[in-house]
C-alpha cells in the first residue's frame, strides 16, 4: 500500500534559494503540494509570483500546482524599498545602490540583494498565470476544508500571508499540523546586526505566527549556514542531467558566486547556504537538523536597532512556561545533499525526457 503523502503548503518570496526549494518540493514524491503562496520579500510580489510560475513551468508542474499571489506589503514595517513608494512615504536615495529607502533608515541594514536574488530568474517567461484567488483567501478556504492536523505549512519568506490568514480566521489553526519556518538567526544574522531577512522584512507577522500556538520548527541561519552547498556539489547535481537538476545546479552556482561578496560569512569559499531548500528537507526529514532546542522565541517589534531580531530564550525555563518552537542550531549538509540528489534522480527515472 502506497505510503500516505505529506500534505504541504509552500509560502515563498522567489528568490534564488526559494526556486531550489520549489523544485525539490514539487518533485519530492512523498509530498502532496496543495499549492504555493507568494509574498513580497526578496523582491516585489508581482516578481516573486512570476518567478514561481517560471520555475513550475520549467519543471513541467505548472498545471498541477496552483500559485496564489499574496501580500505585496508587510503588516507594519516600511523598510522594504518599494513599500515607501507604495505608501507614499518620503524616502532617501541610497547612494551606493540607488535604491530609494523609506525613513527612518536603520544604520547597519544592508538590503542590496540584487546579486543574490535577481528580479527575474534566468528562465523563460511563464506560460501560465497565478490562480484567481488571493493567497490569504485561498489559504483560509483550503485550510478550513482540510482534516485536523493534516497540513504542514512551509514558510520560506516573510510571514505576512499566514499572519493575515491567522488573524482573519483563526479556525484555520486546526488543520495546521506543523509550521516549518526558514527564518530567524541566533548566532548568525544577515540583514542587520540583529536580524535575519525573512523576520526583518515583516517582524510583526513573524511574531504573530510564532505566538499562534501551533507546533513550530524554525530553520534559522545558524542551521542553513552549516548545511552549505559547494560548487563541486553543484557539479554532482548537474550530472543527473535533467532540466530540473541543471536548473538547481545553475542556481547553486549563482548563489555561491553571490556569497563571495556577501556580508554573510561563509565557512567554505565558493559555497552557499540553500536556506529555503533545507526547510523543505526538514519538513520531511527533521533528522537533518541537530542541536534543536525547544524554547521560547519572540521577535523584537520595538522598531529600534534590534527590529526583527529573533530573541531565543536560552534560560532554563520552568515546565509551566511557554516554549513555542523548536529552534535548530545545526544541520547535516551531507544528509541534505543526499536527499536533494535522490529527489532529482528519482524524477529522472520517472520523467527521463524532462
Ligand atoms: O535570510 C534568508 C532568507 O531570506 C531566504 O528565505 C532567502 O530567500 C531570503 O528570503
Ligand atoms: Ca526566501
Amino acid at each position: 500500500m502506497e505510503a500516505q503523502k505529506k500534505k504541504i503548503i509552500l509560502d515563498v518570496d522567489t528568490g534564488t534559494d526559494d526556486a531550489i526549494a520549489i523544485v525539490l518540493a514539487a518533485l519530492e514524491e512523498r509530498f502532496d503540494l496543495l499549492g504555493i503562496c507568494t509574498v513580497s520579500g526578496n523582491i516585489e510580489v508581482k516578481l516573486t509570483t512570476e518567478n514561481t510560475l517560471r520555475v513550475l513551468t520549467f519543471c513541467g508542474k505548472q498545471e498541477e500546482i496552483g500559485v496564489y499571489k499574496g501580500s505585496d506589503l508587510p503588516l507594519v514595517s516600511t523598510l522594504l524599498p518599494w513599500t515607501a513608494q507604495a505608501l507614499g512615504i518620503r524616502s532617501e536615495i541610497d547612494l551606493r545602490t540607488g535604491k530609494r529607502w523609506p525613513l527612518p533608515r536603520r544604520e547597519g541594514t544592508r538590503l542590496d540583494k540584487s546579486e543574490e536574488h535577481p528580479e527575474y530568474l534566468p528562465l523563460p517567461p511563464s506560460k501560465t498565470r497565478e490562480r484567481e484567488e488571493s493567497a490569504v483567501y485561498w489559504l483560509i478556504k483550503t485550510l478550513l476544508a482540510q482534516e485536523e492536523n493534516s497540513v504542514t505549512f512551509i514558510q520560506v519568506g516573510p510571514a505576512t500571508n499566514l499572519a493575515l490568514a491567522l488573524r482573519a480566521d483563526p479556525r484555520i489553526k486546526k488543520a495546521i499540523k506543523e509550521i516549518v519556518i526558514m527564518g530567524g538567526g541566533d548566532r548568525v544574522t544577515n540583514t542587520s546586526p540583529a536580524a535575519e531577512f525573512n523576520t526583518w522584512a515583516d517582524p510583526e507577522a513573524m511574531e504573530i505566527v510564532l505566538q499562534s500556538g501551533r507546533d513550530i520548527l524554525m530553520v534559522p541561519l545558524d542551521a542553513t549556514h552549516s548545511a552549505y552547498v559547494t560548487l563541486s556539489d553543484a557539479e554532482k547535481i548537474a550530472a543527473i542531467g535533467t532540466a530540473p537538476a541543471l536548473l538547481v545546479a545553475g542556481l547553486i552556482r549563482s548563489l555561491a558566486s553571490s556569497y563571495i561578496n556577501s556580508h554573510e560569512e561563509m565557512r567554505q569559499y565558493q559555497a552557499a547556504p540553500i536556506h529555503d531548500a533545507l526547510a523543505v528537507c526538514a519538513a520531511l526529514h527533521p533528522q537533518v537538523l541537530s542541536e534543536v532546542v525547544h524554547c521560547n522565541c519572540h521577535v523584537d517589534i520595538s522598531g529600534g536597532w534590534a527590529y526583527g531580531q529573533t530573541i531565543v530564550d536560552k534560560r532554563k525555563l520552568l515546565d509551566s512556561e511557554t516554549k513555542n518552537c523548536r529552534f535548530a542550531r545545526k544541520a547535516d549538509r551531507n544528509f541534505f545533499l543526499k536527499w536533494a540528489m535522490e529527489v532529482l534522480s528519482k524524477d529522472r527515472e520517472k520523467r527521463p525526457h524532462n
